[in-house]
């Protein structure tokens, strides 16, 4: 059987911000076939593309109006099937989300649902629920949305008053969707075989611990806001149960396209701490991967790192699967400005050093578009260009997730750098001036610079295809050791001064310079290398 996904590195795309073909500021489909290529010469094995199906945006696509068909802005049905096929024949496989929590409120079934008034059977698709209090005028729960303010708005009836209540655990835009209904069941099924007729390769699937809400809606008892980030223990919207069934379900849905030379596979976005319980998604009849957020969570910290290892390394080896390592994605601040908030070159370098970390650890491992070129988080984007639906719920008091999806700058001197046709306007996200120096061009042509540092360990990993067991070595505390098998090993420094450690056998890749001396090799600090015995 082949598990490719098992060892793949995934670069993840998001759309809105990879590649624009037709300078509306926005990247779409062709831009990504047109950058194929690149990724092909990056090593990687497959692309996950973020929502590109038809939505009002309120969500950068994470509030679908339709799941079966392409926004205009990111291109056509012809589109997606050119991707798949130039992307195969480059040997790039391609994953798409789906987003099975919520849809947009602009979905057919909301808006017939809000047409067709309480007590209608349109209505079960949803969580609709009357108000408490004497004129129900308090929200059905205590329930927080992730975005901020409560994860309830009230509807209004033809005549004008207020009537029933709705859940959305994320934007008012984007309700929930009723998951014991059978329609909702069905529908997905269908969604799932369609993008599977097409060609793709798998789904990474939204909040996919957040289908199921606890029989009969209880408080939750706290006054915080929801969070996708803290521990999820005991929330009634998270991790119930009755998920697992439809897991099952779409496993069967997905094995009946599965070939052996050609599996497809799902990969969870699921955020649950707990390493049994995450487990549970990744059982031989469930889903195939979860991202370790865990490991993304963890500080530059040895001793933090490691515990994340380890509880991934928990999570996975006893249902017989794999773990998937991530830094960085579309909803988390970039690493290197989380490893260094102030300091760019000491980001950098622990930027490359993670990435020995993270290629060298048993699994797959998932890449964010722009992490190859040493992106760092955009922090001063100005108030008005903001649109990430955090920044309006917070009350203007959490800037949200924009800073990360910034467009690449992939050539020229100045903004937008390429992102688009010459002489487009300004792109959806304006681009740092300063990221001259880091455009795809620049870099292409400077073999030491991140892209290049990207490419290569890329290219080495898949020469040691590494397969064995990950054994911690003795090191000390401050310093990362671990074997594969007898043959390699990987070291880094995480401390504040460099190390000298007995050399574990021949430099194969380094972060930063390694000096040696007979058997004794120093480590600078905030290094990563791989040896080869
Ligand atoms: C997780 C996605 O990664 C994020 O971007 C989105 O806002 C929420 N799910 C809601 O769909």
């Amino acid at each position: 059987m082949n598990t490719w996904w098992q060892h793949a590195v995934i670069y993840q795309i998001y759309v809105r911000s990879f590649a624009d073909s037709d300078g509306t500021g926005v990247g779409d489909l062709a831009g990504i076939a047109s950058r194929l290529p690149y990724l092909a010469q990056l090593g990687v094995d497959a692309v996950w593309i973020t929502p590109f199906y038809r939505s009002p945006m309120a969500d950068g696509g994470y509030d679908v109006a339709d799941y079966r068909e392409v926004d205009p802005v990111f291109g056509t049905l012809a589109d997606v099937d050119r991707v798949v096929a130039d992307a195969h024949a480059l040997g790039i496989r391609v994953i798409v989300d789906v987003v099975p929590n919520h849809t947009s409120a602009a979905h057919r079934w909301f808006v017939a649902a809000l047409a067709a008034g309480e007590g209608s059977t349109e209505r079960d698709r949803y969580v609709f629920r009357p108000g408490q209090g004497p004129d129900g005028s308090l929200p059905p729960n205590d329930w927080r949305s992730v975005f901020g303010g409560p994860a309830w708005s009230r509807t209004t009836r033809p005549d004008g008053s207020p009537g029933e209540w709705y859940l959305h655990l994320f934007d008012s835009s984007q309700p929930d969707l009723n998951w014991e209904h059978p329609e909702v069941r069905a529908e997905f099924a269908d969604v799932l075989r369609f993008w599977l007729d097409r060609g793709v390769d798998g789904f990474r699937i939204d909040v996919a611990h957040g289908l199921v809400k606890a029989e009969g809606l209880p408080d939750e008892g706290t006054d915080g806001p929801a969070t996708l980030l803290e521990p999820m223990a005991s929330k009634p919207y998270w991790d119930q149960e009755g998920v697992h069934e439809i897991y099952r379900q779409w496993r069967q849905v997905l094995d009946a396209y599965s070939t052996a030379e050609s599996p497809r596979i799902f990969v969870a976005e699921a955020w649950v701490s707990d390493p049994e319980r995450l487990s549970r998604y990744l059982r031989a009849d469930e889903l195939h991967q979860a991202f370790n957020f865990g490991y993304l969570k963890a500080a530059w910290d040895a001793e933090q790192l490691r515990a994340a290892i380890d509880a991934a390394l928990a999570t996975c080896l006893p249902v017989g699967a794999q773990p998937s390592w991530v830094l960085s994605n579309h909803d988390m601040v970039r690493h290197p400005s989380r490893y260094a908030p102030d300091d760019p070159e000491l980001g950098e370098r622990r930027a490359r050093a993670a990435l020995l970390l993270t290629l060298a650890l048993p699994g797959g491992a998932y890449l964010y578009q722009g992490e190859e070129l040493g992106l760092r988080e955009v922090t001063d984007l100005p108030d008005k260009v903001l649109q990430d639906p955090i920044w309006e719920r917070s009350g203007r008091t959490e800037r949200g997730r924009d800073g990360c999806r910034v467009p690449l700058p992939w050539a020229g001197d100045t903004p937008p750098f390429g992102f688009g046709p010459d002489g487009m306007g300004q792109p959806w996200l304006p681009m740092p001036p300063a990221w001259a120096g880091h455009t795809v061009e620049r870099q292409l042509a400077d073999p030491a610079s991140m892209l290049r540092f990207y490419q290569r360990a890329l290219r080495i990993r898949r020469e040691l295809g590494l397969a064995e067991p990950l054994r911690w070595l003795p090191a000390p505390a401050s310093v990362l050791a671990f074997e594969r098998g007898d043959g390699f090993v990987c070291t880094v420094n995480l401390g504040a001064g460099e190390v000298e450690l007995a050399a574990p056998g021949d430099l194969v890749a380094a972060s930063a310079h390694v000096s040696r001396h007979d058997d004794r090799i120093w480590l600078p600090t905030d290094a990563a290398a791989w040896w080869r015995r």
